[in-house]
């Protein structure tokens, strides 16, 4: 009897130390909270300035190269093989090939995407897949202004100085996916990295960030109402999105929604409309140039269903709420701005 006395004494603190442990965040403080909605709407991004030097370090724009000359013969009176980049003089291409070769390949040099002394063959599938970039580079800063703005992106944005941009996804690319003692798990049920590590759905992009028309939606409605029914899958596909786009601007679900109501557009904040172009843009992008690559890479750059490396939000934000926190590196490459 009194040796189990003893035990209880033993046992609550450690109980309540636990509790206390599982109560708090798994993040170190300190904790800054920034107001982003209306006063009493108790909305507000919470940040850890101890993480947020980290991914600043990560996020300063590299210093542009110096300017070269306008003048003199254009670089596709002179060159062979030249589809976009025509118009720029000599020197002006010299220029964004070697801004090219800091951004995606600075240790092997040109060499990555031209086969030694001829520059006009396009043998190596780097190239013939960097010209599919520029186009797409191209095509984002002159038709997706409703999401990049005048701010726009270059390669770096993506690739960082990284032939792979760290950023990429597959379909069905998950732990989930492969057999485990858990059996068949639905593609859910581990803690998943591109759900932010909740066990929701591993893969949460497909059908959103590809083609086809999965709604982005979650279950709210009556099990007789049909027509508007939402199924749990893709009510829980929803929030795996959802914290993927958080977790890649490094942003709490109130940047852009009103946690009163998460499908009332008139209560959400801008951005929320910003990041509705984004999945537009993103699917768009995934659809008209990187999927389309498939063919051209080699057997080691695809994923395990044989599909070709894709975008989501983190390839261009990589942690931050505006990628390379909003500086734009288009004044210094005006051929990539596109029309
Ligand atoms: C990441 C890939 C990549 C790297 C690295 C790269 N280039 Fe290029 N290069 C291209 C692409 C793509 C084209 C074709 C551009 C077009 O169609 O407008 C090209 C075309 C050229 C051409 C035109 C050749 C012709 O006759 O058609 C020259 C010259 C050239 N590059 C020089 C260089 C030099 C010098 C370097 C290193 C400083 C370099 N490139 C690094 C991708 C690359
Ligand atoms: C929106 C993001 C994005 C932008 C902007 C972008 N890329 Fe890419 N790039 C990708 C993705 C995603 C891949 C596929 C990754 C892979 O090859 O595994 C890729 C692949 C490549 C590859 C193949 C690398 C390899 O080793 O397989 C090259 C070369 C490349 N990009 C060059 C460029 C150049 C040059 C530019 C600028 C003109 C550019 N990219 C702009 C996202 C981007
Ligand atoms: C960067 C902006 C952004 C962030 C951050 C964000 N959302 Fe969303 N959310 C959206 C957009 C845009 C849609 C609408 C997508 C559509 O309609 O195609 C949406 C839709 C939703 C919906 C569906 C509403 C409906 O009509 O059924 C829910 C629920 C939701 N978000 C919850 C969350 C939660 C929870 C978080 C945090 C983990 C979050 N969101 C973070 C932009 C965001
Ligand atoms: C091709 C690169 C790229 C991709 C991919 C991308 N974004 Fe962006 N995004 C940008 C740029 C550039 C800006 C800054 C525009 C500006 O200066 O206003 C931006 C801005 C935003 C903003 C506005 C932030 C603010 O403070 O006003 C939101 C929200 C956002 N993006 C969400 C998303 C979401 C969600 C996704 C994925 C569905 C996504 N983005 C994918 C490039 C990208």
């Amino acid at each position: 009897m009194k040796n189990k006395h003893s035990m209880h004494k033993l046992l609550l603190p450690g109980t309540a130390l636990l509790a206390l442990l599982m109560l708090t965040a798994c993040e170190r403080p300190p904790i800054d909270a920034q107001q982003t909605g209306y006063r009493g709407t108790a909305m507000a991004d919470i940040n850890n300035p101890r993480t947020e030097v980290k991914t600043a370090a990560a996020n300063q724009v590299p210093d542009p190269l110096p300017l070269a000359p306008a003048a003199g013969p254009k670089a596709r009176d002179i060159y062979q093989n030249v589809e976009v980049l025509g118009d720029l003089s000599v020197g002006q291409f010299a220029r964004v090939m070697a801004a090219m070769t800091a951004w995606v390949s600075p240790e092997q040099g040109c060499n990555y995407c031209h086969l030694g002394e001829n520059l006009a063959s396009d043998d190596l599938y780097t190239k013939r897949v960097s010209r599919r970039m520029l186009q797409m580079t191209q095509d984002i800063n002159s038709n997706w202004d409703q999401h990049v703005a005048n701010t726009g992106v270059t390669c770096y944005t993506c690739h960082r100085g990284n032939n792979v941009p760290s950023e990429i996804w597959f379909t069905g690319d998950s732990p989930a996916a492969s057999a485990s003692m858990a059996g068949y798990t639905a593609g859910q049920n581990v803690p998943a990295p591109a759900a932010a590590y909740a066990s929701l759905p591993a893969d949460p992009f497909t059908g959103y960030l590809t083609q086809g028309d999965e709604p982005i939606r979650v279950q709210t409605g009556a099990l007789s109402d049909q027509d508007n029914y939402i199924t749990i899958q893709q009510t829980e596909k929803t929030y795996g999105l959802m914290m993927h786009m958080s977790d890649s601007l490094g942003a709490n679900c109130t940047l852009c929604h009103n946690s009163a109501s998460w499908g009332n557009w008139s209560t959400s904040n801008p951005q929320r409309v910003t990041a509705w172009h984004g999945i537009q843009m993103v699917k768009a992008l995934n659809e008209n140039y990187l999927s389309p690559l498939q063919p051209e890479y080699p057997d080691y750059r695809l994923g395990s269903l044989g599909d070709a490396p894709k975008a989501n939000c983190a390839t261009c934000h990589q942690g931050v709420q505006k990628p390379l926190y909003g500086v734009s590196m288009l004044p210094d490459y005006p051929s990539l701005a596109g029309d």
